[in-house]
């Protein structure tokens, strides 16, 4: 085990199998492409209106809610077993790479998986399993990169 996922797993509880689960099932097809629509817009509109902890909405305060949403639901879509809309349209997802210039604190990961949480809830189409194999997956993608995205800029910044 590598020792980033070592750490994820101390962290979450989770190993690399168990967020993997999601290559188990096509959850594309299982779910259907109106459903992660739908569950990119309740999410961002969450975050986006997100009055009880600002900052964290602030962390999104220079993007436009309608192409965030885009680039999840497409993201989310090919990753979960669909066409590869997001490669297509925006290149190699290199999700570490495209959050580097965020606030990704430990703080920020877990304010992101309170939001996604209550969204798959608001959303009956996504079935209790598939929110688990979901749940697990972006649990240890959020801590993969809060860490390691915080390990970068502290690289950065001579630490
Ligand atoms: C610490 C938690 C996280 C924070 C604070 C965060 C923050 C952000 C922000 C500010 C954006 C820019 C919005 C846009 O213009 O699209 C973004 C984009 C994105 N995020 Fe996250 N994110 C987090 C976790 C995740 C996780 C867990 C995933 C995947 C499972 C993810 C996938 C994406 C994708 C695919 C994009 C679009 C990138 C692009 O098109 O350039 N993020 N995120």
């Amino acid at each position: 085990m590598n020792e980033l996922d070592a750490l994820i797993e101390e962290k979450t509880g989770l190993t690399i199998e168990q967020a993997m689960r999601i290559d188990k099932v096509n959850l594309y097809k299982k779910l259907g492409e109106e459903t992660f629509w739908k569950l990119s817009k309740t999410f961002y509109t969450k975050v986006f209106n997100d009055e009880e902890e600002p900052w964290f909405k602030n962390i999104f305060k220079n993007r436009s809610m309608e192409e965030a949403i885009e680039n999840q639901a497409e993201f989310f879509m090919q990753r979960m077993g669909g066409p590869a809309y997001f490669t297509k349209r925006k290149g190699h997802p290199a999700l570490m790479g495209r959050h580097m210039n965020f606030n990704m604190a430990e703080k920020a990961a877990e304010r992101w998986l309170f939001h996604m949480k209550a969204s798959i809830a608001e959303t009956p189409e996504i079935d209790e399993d598939s929110a688990s194999r979901m749940m697990d997956y972006f649990t240890h993608t959020a801590y993969f990169l809060s860490i390691g995205v915080s390990k970068q800029q502290g690289m950065k910044r001579g630490e």
